[in-house]
């Protein structure tokens, strides 16, 4: 993209679970060649378990206390391009939301109900969807996030719509944009 600045240029994926935030994450780190962090998996590195055993024996709240430390983390002046891809409850505390746009272009990916729920359906991974009725869940949690979101992106793609290859180059675009026109 351009040359290095003072602001970071990281792109940032948020959206609900299952919305595709790690394949595009992966095609744009293909397409720039910017580090990928992911941060689930950063999170699962970090507890040495996976994020159902982390929530099983500490408790949510110890995972949401590791994103909110990852996300300052992220925020380092000497590593300002990166691709980021979020936990879809990543925007739940307003401490995130705010860490998330000094971050760089927020770009949520939104897909319906019913294509989450399919997409969702065989992974074990989630433990907030471990409950008797999945669809009333991501029904309720995308009520609750859905104004978490708007008010967090920069930008919203219809990620059911398009294909990973068509959302990379969508983003892509609309973040050169972005980062040339950014107030200094
Ligand atoms: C969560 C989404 C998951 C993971 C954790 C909690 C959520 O990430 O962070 O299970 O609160 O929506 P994905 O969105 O990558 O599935």
């Amino acid at each position: 993209m351009n040359p290095p600045s003072s602001a970071p240029e990281n792109i940032v994926l948020i959206g609900f679970m299952g919305c595709g935030k790690s394949t595009v994450g992966r095609e744009l780190q293909h397409r720039l060649s910017y580090p990928l962090v992911d941060m689930d998996q950063v999170i699962e590195q970090r507890a040495g378990k996976p994020i159902t055993a982390l929530f099983a024996e500490e408790g949510e709240q110890a995972f949401r206390d590791m994103e909110t430390d990852l996300l300052i983390e992220l925020n380092d002046p000497a590593a300002p391009r990166r691709i980021i891809s979020t936990g879809g409850g990543v925007v739940g505390r307003a401490k995130n939301r705010a860490l998330l746009k000094q971050l760089g272009y927020v770009v949520w990916l939104h897909a319906p109900i019913a294509v989450i729920l399919e997409r969702t359906r065989h992974n074990r991974s989630r433990p907030l969807l471990h409950t008797e009725d999945p669809a009333a869940r991501i029904q309720s949690l995308m009520a609750a996030r859905q104004p978490l979101y708007q008010e967090s992106a920069h930008l919203k793609l219809d990620a059911a719509g398009l294909r990973c290859e068509e959302l990379a180059t969508g983003i892509l675009e609309c973040a050169r944009y972005f980062f040339n026109n950014r107030p200094c």
